[in-house]
C-alpha cells in the first residue's frame, strides 16, 4: 500500500461526509453531535460562551475554531426556537457554502431570515431527547429544504446517523408538527387523564403511573406490529356498549369529554369489525 493511501482515504472520507458544525450544546445538539461523531463526521460544536464549550468538552466533543466555522457546508442550529432567527443573523457573515438548518419542528424556513445566496434547510428529529446521551437511531428525521444538494446532504446525515427520514413540505408544517405534538406531551397528557381516573377509584397517582405505563407500551407494540385498527383493544372494538356506558358514568367529569372523544375515534378506527347494531348502539352513547 502506498504511503498515500490513508491520505487519499481521509480526503474521500472529508467529500463524502462534509463538515458540520452544531449550533448550541444542549440536549439536542450534544446528541446530534455525539451521533454524527460516532459515524465519523467531522463535526464541531459552537456555543455562545464558556458554559457551553464546558458542556461540549466533557460530551468528548472539538469546540468550532472561527476556521471550522468558515469551512463548515452545514450549521446546524440547536437553540431555542425563540432564538433561531437571532443566532442564524450571527452567523450571516460566513461563506454562503455554509447552509443553515434549523432543528425546530415548528418553525418554518423563514425563521432563519432571508437565503442571502445560502442554502436553508430544517432537520427535525420526531425524538424527545432529554439528555445529549439520548440514542437516536431507529427514529424519523423530518427533512426540509428548497435546495436539492442540501436534501441530499441532509439524508445521507440522517441515514448515516440511523433515522428514517421523512420530507416535509413547508406549506403543511403546522399540521406535520401537530401530529408529531399529538403522538408526544399529548400521549404525556392522555396518560395523565387515564392517572385521574384511576385516582377515581383512589389508586394513588405513582401507582396509577406505574401500572399504566407498561399498558401504554403494550398497546403501542400491538399497533406497531399490527397496525392501528389490528392493534386496537378495549371495549370499542368488542362492540360493548355496557362497559363503556359505564365508564361515562363513572370517570371524573373532567377526563368524560377526552374519553369521549377519543372513543369516536376508535369506533372509526375499528371500521367494518363492528357489527351494526353494535356500532348504533356505541355511536349513541358517544353522541
Ligand atoms: N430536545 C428535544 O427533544 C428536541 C427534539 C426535536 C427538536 N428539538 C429542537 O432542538 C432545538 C434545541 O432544543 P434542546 O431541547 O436541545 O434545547 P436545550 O437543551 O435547551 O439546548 C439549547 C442550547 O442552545 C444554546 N442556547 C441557549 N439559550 C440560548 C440563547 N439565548 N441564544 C443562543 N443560544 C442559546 C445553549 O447552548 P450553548 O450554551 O452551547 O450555546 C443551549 O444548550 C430547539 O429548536 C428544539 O425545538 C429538540
Amino acid at each position: 500500500m502506498s504511503a498515500r493511501a490513508p491520505q487519499r482515504r481521509r480526503a474521500r472520507a472529508g467529500a463524502t461526509r462534509p463538515p458540520v458544525v452544531v449550533v448550541g450544546a444542549g440536549r439536542l445538539g450534544g446528541a446530534l453531535a455525539l451521533a454524527l461523531k460516532a459515524r465519523r463526521w467531522p463535526v464541531r460544536v459552537h456555543s455562545r460562551g464558556e458554559e457551553g464549550r464546558r458542556k461540549a468538552k466533557a460530551l468528548g466533543l472539538r469546540a468550532a475554531t472561527p476556521e471550522d466555522l468558515r469551512r463548515a457546508r452545514v450549521l446546524l442550529l440547536c437553540v431555542p426556537d425563540a432564538e433561531v432567527r437571532a443566532v442564524a443573523e450571527t452567523l450571516a457573515t460566513l461563506p454562503r457554502s455554509a447552509a443553515l438548518v434549523h432543528t425546530a419542528g415548528a418553525l418554518p424556513l423563514d425563521a432563519l431570515g432571508p437565503p442571502r445566496g445560502r442554502a436553508l434547510g430544517s432537520f427535525h428529529p420526531l425524538c424527545a431527547v432529554s439528555s445529549p446521551h439520548d440514542a437516536l437511531p431507529g427514529h424519523t428525521v423530518a427533512v426540509s429544504t428548497r435546495s436539492r444538494t442540501l436534501r441530499g446532504l441532509l439524508q445521507h446525515m440522517a441515514r448515516d446517523i440511523g433515522f428514517d427520514v421523512i420530507d416535509v413540505p413547508e406549506r403543511h408544517r403546522a399540521a406535520y408538527h401537530a401530529g408529531a405534538v399529538m403522538s408526544a406531551g399529548l400521549v404525556v397528557a392522555l396518560m395523565d387523564a387515564a392517572v385521574a381516573a384511576l385516582g377515581a377509584a383512589d389508586i394513588p397517582p405513582d401507582a396509577a403511573l406505574r401500572a399504566l405505563l407498561p399498558l401504554a407500551r403494550s398497546a403501542l407494540r400491538g399497533a406497531e406490529a399490527r397496525g392501528l385498527s389490528g392493534g386496537l383493544t378495549g371495549p370499542i372494538v368488542r362492540g360493548d356498549a355496557g362497559v363503556v356506558a359505564a365508564h361515562l358514568a363513572a370517570l371524573p367529569a373532567e377526563v368524560v369529554p377526552v374519553y369521549r372523544l377519543l372513543s369516536r375515534r376508535a369506533l372509526e378506527l375499528a371500521g367494518s369489525r363492528l357489527r351494526p347494531e353494535s356500532r348504533a348502539a356505541l355511536e349513541t352513547l358517544l353522541r
